[in-house]
């Protein structure tokens, strides 16, 4: 049985004192979350946020690494001094990355490995654009964002992986992909992988992201193939990440 994960992607958002009351609001509501939760914060919180949420239930992780192990590479983070901060996930290949910072297939398939050769879990970010929706090529998209990582590290590095599924069109819009769309592209990202490998497909835990707020979580969450969330904007205010935690 999978268990659920529901992750904070706070993007570039937050402040020392901001985070602080952040944190201190979801832990103080963590008695009654059964899921497994964590918060991607920005590299310069990572060590309030070590501080704060070691010895709670609370993971974290960043959301964005090098595929460089180390070396002349200015503004660039690698995978040890992440772990360094006892960081358990990293987000990899998010849309804004892939968007803005040019991030193609196989740099993400880069740092995907970068994060699993230190021991991270990569939070791997796949999912199509609005065109891409309307032109009817969702599932290509989403298997050659996956075929990238599996053609560099094989089926097997998935067991030690979480998929993020986020339509791009659905990502801070306010757009929510119905239960019914996101199910049916989760039940294709496992299928493509059951066809290498049932094993690792049963196990997989894959988070729906897009919009997921406290009023549509618990029918999302309630498909058969959405095993979490990867929660931004909603992600930023306790109650309402909360109430996300407890629909998982
Ligand atoms: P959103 O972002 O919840 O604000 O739509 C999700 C994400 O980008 O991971």
């Amino acid at each position: 049985m999978r268990r659920k994960l529901v992750a904070g992607n706070w993007k570039m958002h937050g402040s020392l004192a901001e985070n602080e009351a952040l944190l201190s609001g979801i832990l103080a509501g963590m008695g009654s979350v059964t899921a497994d939760v964590a918060v991607c914060v920005p590299f310069p919180y990572l060590a309030q946020v070590q501080a704060k949420l070691t010895g709670s239930a609370i993971a974290w992780g960043a959301q964005n690494l090098s595929q460089q192990a180390k070396g002349a590479f200015t503004g660039e983070v690698s995978a040890n001094m992440l772990k360094d901060f006892a960081c358990a996930y990293v987000i990899v290949g998010h849309s804004e990355r892939r968007a803005i910072y040019g991030e193609s297939d196989e740099l993400v398939a880069e740092k995907y490995a970068a994060a699993q050769a230190a021991g991270l879990t990569p939070i791997l970010c796949v999912g199509e654009t609005l065109n891409e929706r309307e032109g009817c090529i969702t599932e290509a998209v989403v298997a050659r964002q996956m075929d990238a990582v599996i053609a560099k590290c094989g089926v097997s590095s998935l067991a030690r992986a979480v998929v993020a599924y986020e339509p791009v069109w659905a990502i801070g819009t306010g757009v929510t992909a119905t239960p019914d769309q996101a199910q049916a592209v989760h039940a294709f990202i496992r299928a493509k992988v059951r066809e290498l490998d049932a094993v690792v497909a049963e196990g997989l835990v894959i988070q729906y992201g897009g919009s997921m707020k406290a009023g549509n979580a618990v029918e999302l969450l309630g498909q058969p193939d959405i095993d979490g969330g990867l929660i931004g904007g909603a992600a930023l205010n306790a109650e309402e990440f909360l109430a996300i935690c407890r629909a998982g």
